[in-house]
């Protein structure tokens, strides 16, 4: 990337101001340290008290515990048997997670262009990828706003297809007032410190199917029928047997007494991510080159992240070098996301190229995640705003 002409001057900021971080105190500190001293440090009562507490939070039947986001999808993936040869629809715009989940069980992931005002899948673009081989849907809550789940769930009803939200982004969401971890089949959630609650690192499938939860269970641990602590435990015998080929994703206690603590704070931090955007928005939407987010009607929004778009027509310069301005002004704005089909591993295996979806090229070079996360101070919001001001009239033709 070029370098930014600001040159000479001093930053905004004498600090770098990550775009999201974690917000662990003393209490989880405590709680983890009470978990090492203890004889029960692996899976056991931290993480069923976990899930426990997340399903009851969704409002789902169960909630199943795991190692990260990425594994949450594939064990997802995993219980509907997404197999070679089968197609699963998803949108180019998210981390690489969401697709790859269909590629580790040799599936083919076909991506579905977005819309450009939401930025989340377009239904009607999931339509016309819909194939034969077609056998479930990944829609993302990008940022933590709903994708349009009525119709999603049309579809899937249409043509006998199984939906997984990718929900990293959308703890809290809701869509038409019911909570998101409660309206398809699967919901997976992430645990990652940038996110809005974090486990250091974690992740959680809800699902309300009595069947699919059995699965994930078992794909959790090998695919064998009985968990570590019956076979550990005093009370247990030896025997087990493993009936499909699993994996190793569940979630330690440390992690879990983590997840405990932050889940009863995540109001209090969801109150200040609220607030946060309402500065931005406020003070942002006067800029002539930016527009603040849009919000499709009658959801509630977790806001993970604050996606503003950069009009560089007005601008002597693009988007990657209004980043690296930022950057020297010590703002850890980012780039959410480089689409999946730009990766050179899916051009090489799927083919995918650069023109296929004109929609999301169309918004890539537009996009800037500013920071957000419930530790920022008011200061620290305005310090944004500001450098924003001042790059932005800085290039201004
Ligand atoms: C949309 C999305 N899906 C899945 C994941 C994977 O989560 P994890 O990092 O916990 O594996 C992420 C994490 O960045 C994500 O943003």
């Amino acid at each position: 990337m070029e370098k930014p002409a600001i040159e000479g001057g001093s930053p905004i900021r004498e600090t770098f101001l990550p775009y999201g971080t974690q917000w662990i105190d003393e209490a989880e500190i405590n709680e983890v340290i009470e978990v090492l001293k203890s004889n029960w440090i692996t899976t056991g009562p931290k993480m069923r008290l976990f899930e426990e507490n997340f399903k009851e939070f969704r409002g789902s039947k169960h909630a199943v515990a795991v190692n990260s986001g990425t594994a949450a999808l594939h064990v997802a993936a995993s219980s509907i048997e997404i197999n070679p040869g089968d197609e699963v629809i998803t949108t180019p715009l998210t981390f690489v997670a969401s697709a790859n989940c269909v590629v580790y069980r040799g599936g083919t992931p076909v991506l579905a262009d977005i819309n450009k005002e939401s930025y989340n899948i377009d239904p009607k673009e999931i339509r016309k990828k819909i194939t034969p081989k077609t056998k479930a849907i990944i829609p993302v809550h990008f940022t933590g706003q709903p994708c349009e789940m009525d119709e999603i769930l049309e579809i899937a009803e249409d043509h006998d297809l199984k939906i997984i939200e990718d929900a990293a982004h959308a703890i809290d969401a809701e869509y038409k007032g019911k909570k998101i971890g409660n309206i398809s089949d699967m919901t997976i959630f992430s645990f990652h410190p940038v996110k809005n609650i974090t486990t250091a690192e974690g992740g959680m499938v809800t699902t309300n199917d009595d069947d699919l939860y059995e699965r994930l269970l078992m794909y959790r641990t090998h695919g064998i029928t009985r968990d570590a602590e019956k076979r550990f435990g005093k009370s247990g015998g030896y025997e087990y047997d493993m009936q499909y080929l699993g994996y190793r994703y569940n979630l330690s206690e440390l992690h879990a007494a983590l997840g405990i603590h932050q889940l009863k704070k995540l109001d209090s931090f969801q109150r200040r991510r609220r607030e946060i955007v309402k500065i931005y928005d406020r003070e942002l939407q006067s800029i002539n080159e930016i527009t603040i987010p849009y919000r499709i009607p009658d959801i509630k929004h977790s806001w993970h992240l604050y996606v503003i778009q950069i009009d560089t027509q007005n601008l002597k310069v693009d988007r990657d070098h209004i980043f690296n301005a930022l950057r020297e002004e010590n703002i850890g704005v980012n780039v959410h996301y480089i689409p999946v089909h730009y990766h050179s591993f899916y051009q090489k295996n799927f083919g995918y190229k650069i023109g296929m979806l004109p929609n999301v090229e169309w918004l890539f070079p537009r996009i800037l995640s500013i920071p957000i996360f419930p530790k920022m101070n008011d200061e620290d919001v305005y310090d944004v705003i500001n450098a924003i001001e001042k790059i932005i009239t800085y290039y201004r033709k």
